[in-house]
């Protein structure tokens, strides 16, 4: 861990959003004309410009608009090799099924731990380049114990949020002997695993996991201290949103097969609706109707799913761009689920917004409004990045 930083002033913000209506207007809390100060990593003042407290660094955001950092509450970011063959075929028709996941997984027990490490921060650092100040990742490419466990250590370097995925598929070698599999998951690679994780997950889906195993997986998990999160309703309708929410997971992942009472069952939960859109767009499967989720007051996370098979991206701008305008969020709701929704899929109440107590994790944007994350998509926007009151890269100069 590095030292705290001291105080960081940002001077001369255009516009903040804070996501806290109370601090300023509309949904999101929007302030103009204002400066903020962290101070040992925490958001200790906002005001009117050039009224601020003296602070040991200054970062000049020249009118700019500031934003929360992006929590990316959903990723596969340890892993070998790269699956280009596979979406070049489905872009030539070819459908999407779980099936490719086995071939990451070869590429990822041959992998030494070394290469496991090198690909997942490069992953990382080209994430915060966009903005991502919180991530999560997962295992999930191992389906051993040792490469589970080696893969956990790999994601607890890069990844602040960690979450046991042996539950991901059955490994290629339990075949035709899922129960066994299943055991093996529940029992020594869970042994192994949850003292390197925060979270269990589980692939509820045709191909993957059953309603019954993944109960039990997710029950095992939880009696490691482990929280919940599922792969929910993916590829076909299925019993994981009403199993997430049954669990009280944290979060379900995906929803892109609903129908009412998944809806109305998340409506009336604390399970976060955690959508994906980058899978739908290089799986070009039909996006999650987001509108009818955030309508009926369901809350709702984006994320990039960052995995070779499904959606090799790291960027939530173009999350949150492919969210407006393939799911018809507005431009507010979009950001608002990329920062503040992601914090509360990890169960996380001090990220996700710039209010007195929330970390310093920040985001200059090279734009007037948040708005012009969708509406300029493919752009790099992304003039600097704070976390915890500490510059990531380059600055504001450019
Ligand atoms: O979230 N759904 C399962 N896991 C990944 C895809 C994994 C892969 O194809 O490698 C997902 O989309
Ligand atoms: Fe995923």
């Amino acid at each position: 861990m590095r030292p705290p930083v001291g105080s960081l002033l940002v001077r001369d913000i255009g516009l903040l959003v804070t996501n806290c209506p109370e601090l300023g207007s509309g949904s999101l809390g929007v302030m103009r004309d204002v400066d903020l100060v962290v101070e040992n990593g925490t958001v200790a003042w906002i005001g009117g410009a050039r009224t601020s407290p003296a602070a040991d660094e200054v970062l000049d955001a020249a009118g700019r608009c500031v934003v929360p950092g992006f929590v990316d509450s959903h990723t596969h970011l340890v892993f070998a090799g790269d699956r280009v063959e596979e979406f070049t075929a489905r872009m030539a028709g070819k459908r999407y099924d779980a099936g490719g996941i086995s071939a990451t997984v070869a590429a990822t027990r041959s992998a030494p731990s070394s290469v496991l490490m090198e690909m997942a921060a490069r992953l990382k650092r080209e994430a915060e380049a966009q903005g991502t100040t919180t991530l999560e990742t997962k295992s999930g490419y191992g389906l051993t114990v040792s490469d589970e466990s080696r893969c956990l250590e790999v994601a607890g370097t890069i990844a602040e949020e960690v979450t046991y995925l042996g539950a991901h598929v059955v490994a290629p070698e339990f075949r035709g002997r899922e129960q066994e599999y299943v055991a093996l998951v529940t029992g020594p690679m869970l042994e192994a695993c949850a003292p390197k994780a925060q979270w269990c997950d589980v692939f509820c889906e045709n191909g993957a996991f059953g309603p019954d195993a993944a109960r039990e997986i997710l029950q095992a998990g939880r009696a490691h201290g482990l929280g919940l999160r599922v792969h929910a309703n993916q590829l076909s309708h299925g019993p994981g949103v009403q199993l997430a929410v049954e669990m009280g997971a944290a979060s379900a992942d995906h929803c892109s097969h609903l129908d009412g009472a998944d809806v109305d069952a998340l409506a009336g939960s604390d399970t976060v609706a955690t959508l994906l859109p980058g899978a739908e767009f290089s799986t070009r499967s039909p996006y999650p109707d987001a509108r009818r989720l955030l309508d009926s007051g369901a809350a709702v996370a984006l994320a990039t799913d960052c995995n070779p098979g499904t959606s090799y991206t790291t960027s939530m701008p173009f999350v949150i761009a492919l969210s407006v305008r393939e799911m018809h969020m507005t431009p507010d709701e979009a950001l608002f689920a990329a920062t503040a929704g992601g914090a509360r899929a990890l169960r996380r109440d001090d990220l996700g917004a710039l209010a007195p107590g929330f970390r310093g994790d920040l985001v200059v944007l090279d734009a007037p409004s948040a708005a012009h994350l969708a509406y300029r998509p493919g752009v790099d926007l992304v003039a600097a990045v704070v976390r915890a009151g500490r510059l990531l890269g380059r600055g504001v100069t450019r």
